[in-house]
């Protein structure tokens, strides 16, 4: 994966890589054209060719796709998806087993719907043994909101029969302060995740830094953009590097429903196109509700579950 194998990486290419924190062929392959020229100052036309070389690679070795399969090799690569358990059997049931690795699952609900209480608990189910609904392996955990509690992981983690110190050692925590820092903490995954051992990257909330710095009518083409574009980054390292991505976005009121939930996810189009999964959280009563929304092969079907000491959890 060094840069060194790329024919025609020259050692000043090879400089401006690495400064821009890109420091492997499957660095430059998770990242578009338009973003490699931009990040090491060279024209469109050679970043587009130095993009093909490093897919190509890959390609070789066997890490990608070459653009036409037969649908066989397709149906093989999806095979080799992996799930995490939630926690709650009656909610992996909504997902056919667990929250799928090469996809981008995005939570969506109002506060306190138990979005990030999810989040925690895939941090420790990630873990588990594989025959409880785990996949042994370390998370990443972006967090913008500052709302993430290793002491009510320390929590999950016991409740489900993990050591608590070794579970939160196997978690990478960024806490992202806006959306460039954001962006920049997501362009570092890809390093650590070629070490091997990462199932799970978590970002709670990849919206609210672009919703409070993006504000008014004239800047949302730009906002949208600089979303699409970070979408396309968490799903192309879903897909190569063989890991799970969950993001969570809030509702906002929409304003023009009379019927049914008024309520709707934030960041429009682009992330709802993105987002391999969507599902809505919401309360009721005690009890919180999972629904799948949009998904390519999934019925739209609502499941109970609760939240308790063991994070996620099936009702009694
Ligand atoms: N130890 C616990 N036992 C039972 N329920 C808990 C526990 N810890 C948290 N909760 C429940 O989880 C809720 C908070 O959920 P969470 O923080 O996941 O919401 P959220 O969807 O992320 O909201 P926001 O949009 O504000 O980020 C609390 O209101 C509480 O009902
Ligand atoms: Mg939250």
């Amino acid at each position: 994966m060094d840069l060194e194998n790329l024919e025609g990486v020259g050692p000043a290419t090879k400089h401006k890589l690495v400064n821009a924190g890109i420091r492997s062929i499957l660095d430059i392959a998770i990242r578009s054209p338009q973003e490699l020229a931009g990040a090491i100052g060279i024209d469109l036309n050679r970043a587009y060719k130095l993009y093909n070389k490093a897919r190509l690679k890959l390609v070789e070795m066997g890490k990608l796709d070459a653009g036409f399969v037969p649908a066989i090799e397709y149906y093989k690569k999806r095979m080799t998806i992996e799930r995490i358990t939630t926690g709650s059997k009656n909610f992996d049931k909504l997902l056919g087993g667990g929250i799928e690795t090469q996809s981008v699952t995005e939570v969506y609900g109002e506060y306190g719907s138990g979005k990030t209480q999810l989040c925690m608990t895939l941090c420790v189910t990630v873990q588990l043994p594989r025959d409880k609904g785990g996949l042994e392996a370390k998370a990443i955990y972006i967090d913008t909101e500052g709302t993430f509690r290793p002491e009510r992981v320390a929590e999950i983690a016991e409740a489900r029969g993990l050591d608590p110190k070794e579970a939160l050692a196997n978690i990478i925590y960024a806490k992202a302060y806006n959306s460039a820092h954001q962006e920049l903490l997501v362009s570092e995954v890809g390093s650590l995740m070629e070490k091997d051992g990462y199932k799970l990257l978590v970002v709670d909330s990849a919206v609210a830094h672009y919703r409070a710095e993006f504000l008014g009518r004239g800047t949302l083409a730009d906002r949208q953009q600089r979303l699409n574009r970070f979408m396309h980054m968490l799903l192309r390292i879903g897909e190569v590097y063989n890991v799970a991505v969950v993001v969570t976005n809030q509702v906002q009121a929409a304003p023009d429903v009379f019927f049914g939930d008024p309520s709707r996810p934030t960041g429009g189009h682009v992330v709802a196109h993105t987002s391999t999964y969507r599902i809505y959280l919401r309360k009721a009563g005690k009890n919180r509700i999972a629904r799948m929304v949009d998904s390519p092969c999934h019925p739209e079907v609502e499941v109970p579950f609760t939240i308790t000491e063991r994070g996620i959890d099936d009702l009694k």
